[in-house]
């Protein structure tokens, strides 16, 4: 059974991919499957938040009590994210926001050429860096997909997107990462603390992640 800890806290979960199109039949994406999100939003809803999952595609359950917002693109979840930022006390962003996307997207299906094609790509929004910007009393936690100098690269998003904690997540451990049911992370936080977490099963990241929102949360009330 867990405790009802985190009632009345409003906490903004973001999971899973954003796909940029292409043309009408294809996309650009990267292999999030959803699961660490949807792990995190699962457990908070059973310790009593009020949670708010805003999902690119997969082909998970919505878990019980979680409000769903469904989007695609990058820029879809940027809107999603923003209209429901008001109302919210913590964000948790778990998604595997496209960086870049076509800079045009064919209203048609592209032919096939003679030789190569080039697909020329612009720069997405930075979601979480634009909620750091404006976060007021609320808390922010992003995740930091790396496959090298993990603990320099997340501590500088940490700092640049105005964060109060960044999970440090080295994609290419195995059984860590994307797609697979375990993960391997550190928590970095803003006071410059750092704690190693072992493999353990994404539900667990899950709850060892809120029990630090939960202390970041209470702190803020008092
Ligand atoms: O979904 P699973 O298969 O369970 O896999 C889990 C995971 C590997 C996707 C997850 O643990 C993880 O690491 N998520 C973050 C992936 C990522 O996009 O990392 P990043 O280092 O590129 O981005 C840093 C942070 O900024 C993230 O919180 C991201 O949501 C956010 N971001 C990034 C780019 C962008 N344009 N907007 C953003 O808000």
């Amino acid at each position: 059974l867990l405790p009802n800890d985190l009632q009345g806290c409003r906490i903004l979960v973001t999971a899973g991919p954003t796909r940029e199109e292409v043309d009408p039949v294809r996309y650009i994406t990267n292999y999030s499957s959803g699961k660490m999100g949807y792990a995190i939003a699962e457990a908070a809803a059973k310790r009593g938040a009020t949670v708010t999952l805003v999902t690119g595609p997969t082909s998970l359950q919505v878990p019980d009590g979680v409000k769903c917002v469904p989007v695609s693109s990058a820029e879809e979840m940027r809107s999603a994210v923003l209209n429901n930022f008001t109302a919210t006390d913590v964000v948790i962003k778990a998604a595997a926001v496209a960086d870049y996307r076509p800079a045009e997207r064919g209203a048609n299906k592209l032919k096939k050429k003679e030789d190569e094609l080039v697909l020329r790509l612009e720069k997405n929004p930075d979601i979480l860096a634009e909620l750091g910007a404006q976060k007021g009393e609320r808390i922010l936690i992003g995740f930091a997909a790396e496959t090298e100098r993990l603990l320099a690269h997340a501590a500088e998003k940490l700092q640049k997107k105005n964060l109060d904690m960044i999970v440090a997540n080295d994609v290419s451990a195995e059984g860590a990462g994307f797609d697979v049911d375990t993960n391997i992370v550190r928590f970095l936080f803003a006071d410059g603390r750092v704690d190693e977490l072992e493999l353990m099963k994404k539900e667990q990241v899950a709850l060892r992640l809120l029990d630090q929102v939960e202390k970041l949360w209470k702190a803020k009330q008092q």
